[in-house]
């Protein structure tokens, strides 16, 4: 069975003990105040985006949506009542496309844009000089200028593509279009946090709040206006028709200044090898693509010390030749690692199994329970940290003193198909709140890709705002 010193050892590595949660949620308030008022590590980011939908939007509008794992081409009809339809195309994004120069990603979308056009989407409504609006999807952070207009900050979740940084995406992707004559102008940048607010709130209005736990994390929200001080009244731009903006808070850099949150040796391994040291650190420690590389430092890391995979009675370990892709970055994914924590059997077949035919690693039953475990104490820590940030959003906006429930629209495959992510996300609140106060007034709503009908929600809004009809 499982050595119960080095469950021991990890189950200390890992903790985060309830009395950590007010501190923590504290200082995460202290930093989304601080990012709205100066130049901060926790970015707060205008996003132009003024007001939120009512329900009764109508049109038909394309998006995109460049996610962690996918890129979406849609096309919604947004019919009023709450109500749209979708359609739309799904690729995945080749790691080549990731890592390589973001000149042959845009180029690459716009390729699927007009395979979308040709082949999925007949309008006889549109065309010719007719053209379609396009919201963009984009889950990166940008600098925002205008609602269309966005330079690119820095790549976040594993992409490289330095040529595009500092450039604004909306141009570069609007120059592939019209290279390719496509009768199509992207009128609305947004975040993929801002979509799944913009979507959630076409269905359940008072939502104010939208939030992906997925390949990477983050969140957006409706603040207001005279909180934001660092933008002057008199900036290029600045609207306070509403008296609201919605803020891009990209809060997967909380602690990367203050050093506030719980980390071990194997949380710092993955940092200084990560493309971004000493960034994202929240992120680093709650989303899908950090979670699943933190649990296979915790194996390799085991297996040098002689406490997995070893063979027979000489306890002959692995080298990393030996121990193939298991040693190499990235190599074990998220869908891996739920599929581990799903496996219920007595003797985890389906543990050994995967370990056999993705690494050639044989695994004895005490392997296959560590490796359950490890999987069950780096999701379980991070859906509890995943709270915070929650909580921390709650509070700053006083949001349980409102007379209505508190709406949360939260998408990305973390939260969607982790076995297991969303009752300790859960469980965490009930920690953090009380139980009655969390079931009575805070519904955390599923918006599974939000983020196409959210693209096409703020193009009508960017449409609205011209007085053009979408
Ligand atoms: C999708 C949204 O459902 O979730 C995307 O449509 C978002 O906009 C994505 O980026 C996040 O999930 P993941 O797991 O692909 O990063
Ligand atoms: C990363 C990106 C952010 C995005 C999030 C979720 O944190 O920087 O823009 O919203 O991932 O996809």
């Amino acid at each position: 069975n499982a050595n119960p010193e080095v469950i021991s050892e990890l189950t200390k590595a890992f903790a985060f003990p309830i009395s950590a949660y007010d501190g923590l949620v504290d200082q995460f308030i202290r930093e989304l105040h601080e990012g709205l008022v100066y130049e901060h590590k926790m970015p707060m980011i205008p996003t132009f985006v003024y007001e939120l939908p009512t329900g009764e939007e109508k049109g038909v509008i394309l998006s995109l949506d460049l996610g962690g794992t996918n890129l979406r081409v849609c096309r919604t009809t947004l019919s009023g009542g709450g109500n749209f339809e979708i359609i739309h195309k799904k690729w995945t994004i080749s790691d080549a496309l990731k890592k390589g120069p973001g000149s042959e990603l845009f180029a690459w979308i716009a390729d699927r844009i007009e395979e979308f056009l040709t082949s999925d989407c007949h309008d006889p409504t549109h065309g010719g000089d007719k053209k379609y609006p396009l919201g963009m999807t984009f889950s990166f952070p940008c600098e925002q200028l205008d609602i269309n207009v966005g330079k690119l900050l820095t790549w976040t979740k594993g992409f490289r593509g330095k040529d595009v940084i500092g450039k604004d995406v909306v141009k570069v992707l609007q120059d592939c279009i019209d290279a390719k004559n496509l009768p199509i102008t992207v009128n609305a940048l947004i975040n993929d946090t801002v979509g799944t607010l913009l979507a959630t709130t076409y269905k359940h209005p008072g939502c104010e709040v939208g939030i992906i736990f997925g390949t990477g994390t983050n969140c957006a929200y409706l603040e207001d206006q005279s909180q934001i001080t660092k933008i002057r009244p008199d900036a290029p731009n600045f609207t306070s028709h509403t008296g609201h903006q919605v803020i891009n808070t990209e809060w997967g850099a909380f602690g990367n200044i203050s050093g506030a949150l719980p980390t071990n040796d194997y949380d710092r391994y993955l940092d200084s090898h990560s493309s971004q040291p000493g960034k994202q650190l929240y992120e680093k420690v709650v989303s899908g693509l950090y979670v699943s590389e933190l649990a296979r430092i915790v194996f390799h890391t085991l297996a040098k010390q002689r406490k997995l995979f070893v063979e027979g009675a000489s306890g002959t370990h692995k080298t990393d030749a030996e121990l193939g892709d298991l040693a190499i970055k990235e190599r074990f994914d998220g869908a891996m690692m739920g599929g581990i924590e799903a496996d219920t059997s007595a003797d985890l077949q389906a543990v050994g199994n995967h370990f056999q035919t993705s690494y050639n690693l044989k695994t004895s039953q005490g392997d296959r329970e560590t490796i359950k475990y490890v999987c069950q104490l780096i999701s379980a820590r991070a859906a509890r940290l995943s709270s915070v940030g929650i909580a921390a959003l709650i509070k700053k906006r006083e949001l349980l003193s409102k007379p209505h429930k508190v709406i949360v629209g939260i998408d990305g495959s973390l939260f969607n198909k982790y076995p297991n992510f969303r009752q300790h996300l859960e469980g965490a609140l009930n920690e953090i709140f009380d139980a009655a106060t969390v079931s009575s007034k805070i519904s955390l709503i599923n918006a599974e890709d939000g983020s196409g009908v959210g693209g096409a929600i703020a193009a009508y809004l960017a449409c609205k705002a011209l007085g053009q009809q979408a």
